[in-house]
């Protein structure tokens, strides 16, 4: 990184000004490069939630929030869903250009050669209560992996880093099946390696040993869809926890399962199944006659019900994932028959009164592709706690993608914050007795 351009810092109170490098990136706002602010100023910066903090250099994911645009590596998001499918996605995240059919061949062989997880696995499934969250399950289950691989755990060997990567694609779906068939009840299917990545995932969670799954091929295209448009998402807060676990050199498992817990908020990707649940509260209030009302609530600044799947802390225009993803949602529901269903058509009826309300209009608050994908899944089938397993399961690349580059970076530390300390300042303590 070299700068030509200069950012000067001057203090009110006779602090000597201090003079940053301005980076320019290929794309995107110019970064000031603070790092050695406290250095030569004694000061730090203040922002959390980062809202104007680039936390890192990254070559893969671009998004430009105000014009509504995605790519990876430098692809636009609706050339990728339009010509290509998931594992040629991953490929093209993990090592920057899409692969030529030989290539795209040797992947796929490498990661299906991986999709079966080790026996003993299945032994940590009977350890949860079948009621448990699939997302708990995950998350211990994939923090789980790294008791499995100790020959290949060390970060700083590149060939360790790529097995890992291709291990971690290769086993999510077989775990996120194998959590859903725990909490049905039924028994988990093996993963068919002759069938594509979306096929084998649809077939191991539908499919039992005395009734075999064959996908219909919109479903099979429509999840594929999903796995493309969640694959990653620049510097989001579970890809930055990836990151930050990483950071202290943490074996990459344990990273994906930081990455995992912090996806399940409602904030991030526990958004598309906060989102059915929603729907599913107004319907049993009275359904479309009753939207009107919980319109009313999410506008009424004493209330914290907010309009789940709407507004994102990025795009400010839409989120061009949702543009696809409505497409898909349409592709679907008519695929099924399900256009009449009441749930769709409150959901349909939802979208066109936030499009159209002043509140949400103002503030920017599009539909996200959380709105479109959760009621995607639903059609198919897929239980609505299941609904942020399977984003995990699309993220596994993006942020094994983000930690590989993280890695590899010559420059790169511990991920250490500071704060501005508004506690007590020191104190004598007083023995228990006279306390
Ligand atoms: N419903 C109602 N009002 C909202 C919503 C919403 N979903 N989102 C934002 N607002 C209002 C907010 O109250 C504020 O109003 P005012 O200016 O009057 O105070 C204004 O819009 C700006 O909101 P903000 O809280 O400053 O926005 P943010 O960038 O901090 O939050 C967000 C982004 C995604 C957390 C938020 O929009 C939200 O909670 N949405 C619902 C949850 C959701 O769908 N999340 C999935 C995001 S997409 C998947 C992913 O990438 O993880």
């Amino acid at each position: 990184m070299s700068a030509q351009v200069k950012a000067t810092i001057s203090f009110s109170d006779g602090t000597p000004s201090a003079e940053f490098p301005v980076y320019k990136g290929t794309m995107g706002p110019d970064v000031v490069d603070i790092r050695k602010l406290y250095g030569q100023t004694g000061k730090f910066t203040f922002d959390p939630g980062f809202l104007s903090t680039a936390s890192c250099e990254s070559r893969i994911t671009y998004i430009d929030g105000d014009k509504g645009e995605l790519l990876y590596r430098g692809y636009p998001i609706e050339q990728l869903a339009e010509n290509c499918d998931y594992l040629e996605t991953c490929y093209l995240l993990l090592n920057g250009e899409l692969p030529n059919p030989a290539q795209k061949a040797d992947f796929v062989g490498r990661v299906t050669n991986h999709t079966m997880v080790h026996e003993q696995m299945t032994r940590f499934f009977q350890g949860f209560r079948r009621d448990a969250h699939p997302m708990a399950v995950l998350v211990g289950c994939v923090g789980a992996l790294s008791a499995f691989y100790h020959d290949s755990l060390d970060i700083n060997n590149p060939e360790h880093r790529f097995i890992s990567a291709i291990r971690l694609i290769a086993k999510m779906p077989t775990l996120v099946a194998m959590a859903y068939k725990y909490s049905a009840g039924q028994p988990f299917m093996y993963p068919r390696n002759d069938l594509s990545y979306s096929g084998n995932f649809l077939r191991m969670m539908f499919g039992t040993p005395c009734a075999d799954y064959v996908a219909n091929p919109v479903l099979e295209r429509a999840l594929d869809r999903i796995l493309i448009l969640h694959a990653d998402h620049e510097q989001n807060a579970s890809t930055s926890t990836v990151r930050l676990a990483g950071s202290s050199g943490a074996n990459p498992f344990a990273c994906i399962a930081a990455g995992i817990a912090t996806l399940w908020g409602p904030a991030h990707g526990g958004a598309n199944e906060a989102c059915l649940v929603m729907l599913d509260d107004i319907q049993k209030q009275g359904g479309v006659a009753k939207l009107g009302e919980f319109i009313a609530k999410v506008k009424d600044k004493n209330s914290d019900v907010k309009l789940m799947g709407f507004g994102h802390r990025v795009y400010k225009n839409y989120d061009p994932r949702a543009k696809l993803m409505r497409e898909t949602c349409h592709e679907v529901l008519a695929e099924l028959g399900l256009h009449d269903d009441p749930l769709f058509k409150l959901a349909m009826a939802l979208e066109k009164v936030a499009l159209e309300d002043e509140y949400f209009v103002s503030r920017k608050l599009y539909p996200n592709v959380d709105f479109y994908s959760g009621i995607v899944q639903k059609a198919m089938g897929i239980p609505v706690d299941m609904f942020t397993c399977i984003f995990a399961l699309a993220r596994t690349v993006g942020w094994i993608a983000q930690w590989t580059e993280m890695i590899s970076d010559a420059d790169q530390k511990i991920g250490r914050p500071r704060q501005l300390f508004n506690g007590a300042t020191p104190r004598n303590v007083t023995p228990i007795a006279k306390r």
